[in-house]
This record gives C-alpha cells, structure tokens and sequence, in this order.
C-alpha cells in the first residue's frame, strides 16, 4: 500500500466526517432558530401544498431568482443543471453495479463538464464586469467560484488530455467506502481533481455554498400566506403567552 493512497484515502475520511458533521451542525441550527414573524414574499401561496409547489420551483427552476436578474439566473441555472448532470455521471464510481439510467447519461454527464465551466465563467465574470457586484464580492466568494472551475478544469483534463485509469479510481472509492483500501494511481490531474474536491466537502459546510440546505429553512419561501385564517405563533412566543 503506498504511502500516497493511505493519505488519499485519510484525506476522503476527514472530509466526509466534516462535511456530514458540519451539515448536521448548521442545519440543526437552523432549524431550531425561531421565525417570529409571518413574513412571506408575496404574493405568496395560502395553503401548505401550494408552499410545496412553490419550494419545488424554486429549487427546480430557481423562479425567484429568475424574476430578479436574467443574467445571473441562466448562468447559475446552467452551472446547476451542469452540476447535477457530472454528479450523475460520478456514481458510476459508487455503485457497482452501474444502473442503467446511470450508464445511459453518461455522454450527457460528460459534456456537462463544459457547461459547468461556462455557467461558473459567467458568475464569476460578473463579480469582475458589475461595478456594483464587484464592490459587494468578497476574498470567498472568488475562491469558491475559482474551486469549482479548478475540480471541472482538472476533471475534464482527465477525460481530453491525460488520461486516468479510472477502473483503478473506482476500486480506490469502492474501497475507501468499504474499508478495504485499493492503489490509487498517481496520476497529477487526478491528484490533483481529487485533492479540490475533498477541500470542497471539507468547507462546505463553513461556505456560501450551504444556500442549498438554507432555503428550505427561509421564512420568506416556506410560510403560507394564510395570516388572516391562522394566528402565526412562534415557538418561544407561544410560551410568553402561557
Ligand atoms: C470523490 C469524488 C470524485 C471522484 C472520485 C472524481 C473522479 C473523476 C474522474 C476519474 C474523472 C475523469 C472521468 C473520465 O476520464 O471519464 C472526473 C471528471 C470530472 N469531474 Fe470528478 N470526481 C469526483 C468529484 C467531483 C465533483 C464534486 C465535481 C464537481 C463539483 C467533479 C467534476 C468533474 C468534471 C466536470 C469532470 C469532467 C467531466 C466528466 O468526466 O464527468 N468531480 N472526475
């Protein structure tokens, strides 16, 4: 066993234990952090079902963000739906077997890789072009944009300039999630791809990026407009009133 893959695969552990443990952490606090106010944006749905509907096109079409800025939503709705494609094509590296849906998107996952980068050039060339974004952006915000285009950059490098053996990287994933360790190649890119990707899951949880749990904890989604039929009582105010 070389040196390079007990590192590699420590590396794998550390990061799953704080990206777990940090989401945990954080989506603990949200949820215990009281909402005292019936604050939905309106106009807003009246009934739990249509706040469902809601929440769903917003996570599925991110229509909130579409009525606020055209540019901002084709690019980071591009990198998304880019995003979730590579995820996609990646659990060929976790399953074994690979399901046919999963081998069946694979060219699909592959090009996706482009559109990521191109969703994540656009976000980013905005934060430099808009005088006004670029007075609001801070040091974290270009690093994190600049982390995703290095994992896609460093990924597709893979795939069109030096190749990985990538039966070797799956047995090295396979093994470090059942404990019984395989070599991982000492390919750069590689090293490289995987190395930003277990800094991804170990910040996540620090990072902008937890936008993604976080809208379903924010008030101004996911409450009814139904103020006038039920009294709004938080928590801790309902325990004021006894
Ligand atoms: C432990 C997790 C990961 C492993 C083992 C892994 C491994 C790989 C490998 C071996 C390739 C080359 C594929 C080929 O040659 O056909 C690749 C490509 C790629 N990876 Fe990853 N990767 C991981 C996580 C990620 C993450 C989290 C992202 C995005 C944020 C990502 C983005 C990409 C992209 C855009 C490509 C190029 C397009 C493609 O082949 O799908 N990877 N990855």
């Amino acid at each position: 066993m070389s040196l390079l893959t007990i590192i590699y695969a420590c590396m794998f552990y550390a990061a799953t234990a704080l990206m777990v443990g940090g989401l945990a952490y954080k989506i603990a606090g949200y949820a215990r952090t009281p909402a005292p106010l019936k604050i939905p944006t309106t106009p807003a749905p009246t009934t739990t079902s249509g706040v469902a509907l809601r929440m769903a096109r917003e996570v599925v079409l991110f229509e909130s963000l579409f009525k606020a800025n055209k540019w901002i939503w084709i690019f980071g709705w591009v990198f998304h739906g880019a995003l979730l494609l590579v995820l996609l094509r990646h659990l060929r590296y976790f399953i074994e077997p690979v399901p046919g849906l999963i081998a069946a998107i694979q060219p699909f996952g592959l090009y996706a890789g482009f559109a990521m980068i191109a969703g994540l050039a656009g976000l980013w060339a905005r934060r430099f072009l808009v005088e006004r974004i670029k007075y609001i952006s801070t040091p974290s915000d270009h690093l994190m944009l600049a982390l995703l285009i290095a994992i896609g950059a460093s990924g597709l490098m893979m795939k069109f300039v030096s190749h990985t053996d990538i039966v070797a990287v799956k047995a090295f994933i396979l093994g470090v999630m059942l404990f019984d360790w395989q070599p991982l190649p000492a390919d750069a890119p590689l090293l490289v791809h995987l190395f930003l990707v277990a800094t991804l899951m170990a910040i996540f949880p620090l990072s902008k990026l937890l936008h993604a749990p976080g809208l379903f904890f924010s008030p101004s989604r996911n409450q009814a407009d139904n103020s006038r039929e039920q009294r709004h009582v938080a928590p801790w105010a309902a325990n004021l009133e006894k």
